[in-house]
């Protein structure tokens, strides 16, 4: 695979800039002489500019083609200038050699959509990415590739993993995409997260660590290389930070740049856990802690988390829903308040942009627990953070000979030294309440799966075996059957005293038939894949047939070699209670079987599913298929299925599949109240315990047609087909709350200190049709149950009707003249408004 040069004329063009810039000479040392994109101690250069960068990952694959140009729209309207995503290699090379580029995995497609809206791309190739992706994003084939160990100092690995590197980065300069070419790449990610295996491995990982390096740095990309967790990243590649913050990372050298490649805005949902959220207060706090410290490019892991779909998720037990309390939700809305607090915030920063490239900070304590970090240029530029890192209290602070009142855990934004226009615990943008609105149910018909095998798609082996290995991840399921002879004179079939089967399995979950009836199910968790089923059996005299299906639930993505953990039904399978006492089934032979007959009948297609007779509804079957027709409801609002009723399976619609599902797994941690004053971690504030961690499954509204659309699903468990419904998802509500003193970047800018505003925006061609609530005084409450203070202008509401009724976006000012004079001198008063958009 041949790699492009860069054009004599572009060398020269990036020379130029190279030269322009201050570091010039140190700079040409440490990227090549093609590149239009470097960097130093201080920041990315890009065109010879140092820049403060905010970036987002939105993974192509996570959502439809149909959504990417909202979703980078989205992501520069809230202030981004690069959009990261990892490089998926089992979506690209399903076999060995045979690439697919096409759909959801149109890398191309997707970075020049990028580009068109004028931003930069982040691009991290690892191969090897975690992203709670299965396999961590290698092909299962990579597994069985004679001698391989995965991300060592392993030839065969090595060759591999380059020959898919130099698969990519040539793509990507066939089209033109790297940024001296006029594309918008301007960074490059080799491995990832490699520090930590690193650090307990040693030498070979150290050497392989340093091969990885090489081999990229060789392909010459003409942008900077990055690795993330990897303390001793050799020159000239940049190491960075990942984690919930930043700011006690510096890089290994101090000509690098201080670099946060995954800022993680909430967390993954795993089956059996509940929904974790992060509050912008504290996500803000992180951001904004990492640039007063010196920091200039970071990254919101993930801006757009999206769905697992197919069987694409991680594990095991990552849910379908990646959503990550992201700013823009799984379904492609604005997440409200956090994009738009974040969105302030980009603003605030970049204000501050010229002083913050200049140099390093000057810190200050401006008390116990309270800092000032001061940037200036040489042109006079100067900005400020004030930090109050106090979990609890206020830190009143004088700085520069002003007062100061800094909230709990929080940090101020000066662009002049003097105004504060943003703090990160004062929430202006406008709040949304999420809705869910059932608009149709599915008349159902059924098919049972067959638990019998055919006999020239099963074989037998003496002993169990390893799931992976008999499957290649074709399927989720495998059949594990054996034979039980019971002689006439079992005591237990006259006492009635059956016999308990024990099952031990690698993972992930099984559901047991004796002579064709289910027995039972047993599942593992997130904490550990390994499950035993242990139940009575009523076996008969004569033969019985125990047949075990096995489910794995996606294949581990991290963890010390995780490409070597075992799914599946490994033993000891065990009958206690016999005259004999136990048992041990684990060496006799068993009959295997690879995946479900409807899978091999394609049921979840069109023509797969006309292929067999559909019968009346069977409620409440395990191992059923169901179908159903049905027409896309009006409108483009995004669309869930809600599963509530069901237990666990997988979906598809008009043959592309949903995910799994499997609301049946109820949540089960700590949803305590959360507080976003202290330090965050992916425990703190969690929802959903008691419920099914996963109700609602995303369907890309692009995926249906007006009318006939054909739903298929496969149930495990029995759940109760006539409880699904199908659901839009909108905003229900809008809300602000506004203080007098609230910081206000509008009010900087044009020098109208003291008058804050009240912004209300609804989606593109909606407009406000009711204010549910409006009082200016001491409003109590949060967005939905707001209530009246003894302090309210009684003007508030016919204010709100007139500036916002029938606008798709409004403002008012929080001052009294505005409502008729001022309802209570001396307090301090706020706006509180709730209005419905449509
Ligand atoms: C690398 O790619 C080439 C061309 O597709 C192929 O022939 C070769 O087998 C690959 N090698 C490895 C180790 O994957
Ligand atoms: C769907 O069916 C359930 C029960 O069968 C019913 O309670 C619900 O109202 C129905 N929903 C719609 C939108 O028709
Ligand atoms: C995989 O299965 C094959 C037989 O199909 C067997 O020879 C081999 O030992 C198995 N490997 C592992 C790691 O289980
Ligand atoms: C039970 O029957 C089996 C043959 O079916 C025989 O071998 C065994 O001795 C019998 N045991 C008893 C306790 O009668
Ligand atoms: C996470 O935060 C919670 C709440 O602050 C705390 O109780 C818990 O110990 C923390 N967990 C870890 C692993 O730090
Ligand atoms: C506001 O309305 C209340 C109740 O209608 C009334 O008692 C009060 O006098 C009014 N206040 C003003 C300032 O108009």
């Amino acid at each position: 695979m041949g790699s492009t040069r860069p054009s004599p004329e572009l060398q020269e063009k990036s020379l130029l800039f190279a030269a322009a810039t201050m570091a010039g000479v140190l700079l040409s040392l440490l990227t090549p002489a093609t590149s239009a994109v470097a960097y130093d101690h201080k920041a990315i250069i890009v065109n010879g500019q140092r820049r403060i960068l905010f970036s987002g990952s939105i993974h192509y694959p996570r959502s439809s083609p149909e959504m990417w140009a909202d979703l980078i729209e989205k992501a520069k309207d809230g202030g981004l200038d690069v959009i990261q995503t990892y490089v998926f290699w089992n979506g690209h090379e399903p076999s060995p050699g045979q690439y697919y580029f096409e759909d959801r995995y149109d890398l191309v497609r997707f970075i020049k959509l990028v580009q068109q809206a004028g931003l930069y791309v982040n691009l991290r190739i690892g191969p090897y990415i975690c992203a709670e992706w299965n396999f961590g994003g290698f092909p299962v084939w990579l597994k069985y590739v004679p001698g391989i160990k995965f991300r060592t100092d392993n030839e065969p690995f090595k060759a591999a993993m380059k020959n898919f590197t130099v698969k990519i980065v040539s793509m990507m300069k066939s089209e033109g995409l790297f940024e001296w070419q006029g594309g918008p790449i301007i960074l490059c990610q080799v491995e990832n997260e490699f520090g930590p295996l690193e650090w307990d491995q040693g030498e070979p990982a150290k050497a392989y660590a340093a091969w990885a390096a090489q081999m990229a740095t060789g392909l010459d990309t003409g942008v900077p290389w990055i690795m993330c967790k990897e303390d001793d990243a050799p020159d000239p590649i940049i190491n960075t930070w990942n984690g919930f913050y930043g700011d006690y990372f510096s890089p290994n050298q101090p000509y690098k740049p201080t670099m946060f490649t995954e800022a993680w805005t909430g967390w993954f949902t795993g089956f059996g856990g509940p929904v974790p959220h992060r509050p912008v207060e504290d996500l803000a706090f992180s951001i904004a802690k990492f640039i007063q410290k010196g920091g200039s490019f970071a990254n919101y892991y993930m801006y757009h988390g999206g769905t697992n779909f197919g069987r694409t998720a991680g594990g095991p037990f990552i849910a379908t829903s990646y959503d990550y309390d992201a700013p823009i939700d799984e379904f492609g809305l604005l997440r409200q308040p956090k994009w738009g607090h974040l969105k302030d915030l980009h603003r605030a920063i970049k204000l501050s942009e010229t002083a913050l490239i200049s140099g390093d900070p000057i810190v200050k304590s401006l008390g116990n627990s309270q800092e000032s970090h001061v940037f200036r240029s040489n042109s006079g530029d100067c900005a400020a953070f004030l930090a109050n890192y106090d979990t609890q209290f206020y830190g009143k602070v004088t700085f520069n000979g002003l007062h100061y009142d800094l909230p709990p855990w929080s940090i101020s934004i000066l662009p002049d030294c003097k105004t504060t226009i943003f703090n990160t615990a004062k929430v202006g943008a406008q709040t949304s309440l999420m809705k869910m609105n059932p608009v149709g149910n599915f008349s159902w018909l059924s098919y049972s799966d067959d638990i019998n095998f055919d006999d020239d798609k099963s074989f037998t082996f003496v002993g169990l075996l390893e799931q992976l290995n008999v499957t290649r991840d074709s399927t989720d399921y495998l059949w594990y059957r054996t034979n039980v002879d019971i002689a006439e004179n079992e005591s237990f079939l006259k006492s009635g005293a059956y016999p308990i089967l024990t099952v031990m399995s690698a993972g992930h979950s099984l559901n047991v038939f004796i002579n064709g009836q289910l027995a039972g199910s047993a599942y593992a968790g997130l904490q550990d894949p390994r499950l035993t089923y242990s139940g009575s059996v009523k076996l008969w005299a004569g033969n019985n047939i125990i047949s075990i299906l096995s489910a794995s639930v996606g294949l581990p993505n991290v963890g010390e070699h995780f490409e070597s953990w075992n799914i599946g039904v490994l033993g000891p399978v065990t009958l206690n209670g016999l005259n004999e006492g136990r048992r041990d089934l684990t060496s006799q032979t068993w009959t295997y079987q690879i995946g479900l007959k409807g899978e091999a009948l394609n049921l979840h297609t069109l023509s797969g599913s006309s292929s067999v007779e559909w019968g009346e509804l069977l409620p409440k079957q395990p191992l059923t298929w169901y179908k159903a027709f049905f027409n896309a409801p009006e409108g483009n609002d995004p669309l869930a299925i809600d599963m509530i009723s069901m237990g666990k399976g997988q979906l598809w619609i008009n043959g592309q599949s949903i995910g799994r599902y499997w609301p049946g797994y109820i949540a089960t941690g700590d949803c305590s109240p959360c507080d976003y004053r202290g330090e965050f971690n992916e425990t703190k504030c969690q929802s959903n315990c008691g419920a099914p961690s996963q109700r609602w499954y995303h369907v890309p509204r692009s995926w249906l047609n007006p009318t006939g659309n054909l739903m298929v699903l496969f149930e495990e468990w029995a759940g109760d087909p006539t409880g699904i419904s199908m659901a839009t998802r909108n905003v229900g509500s809008i809300c602000a709350h506004v203080s007098e003193w609230q910081p206000s970047m509008i009010s900087w800018r044009t020098k109208d200190y003291k008058n804050p505003k009240v912004h209300l925006s609804c989606e593109q061609g909606k407009r406000m049709t009711t204010i549910k609530f409006a009082s200016f005084g001491n409003p109590q409450g949060a967005c939905g149950y707001y209530s009246v203070g003894n302090c309210h202008a009684n003007k508030s509401y016919d204010v709100f009707v007139k500036k916002c009724l029938g606008q798709q976006l409004c403002s008012v000012a929080v001052i009294s003249e505005v409502f008729g004079g001022d309802p209570c001198p001396g307090v301090l008063k706020a706006s509180a408004v709730e209005a419905i958009c449509e």
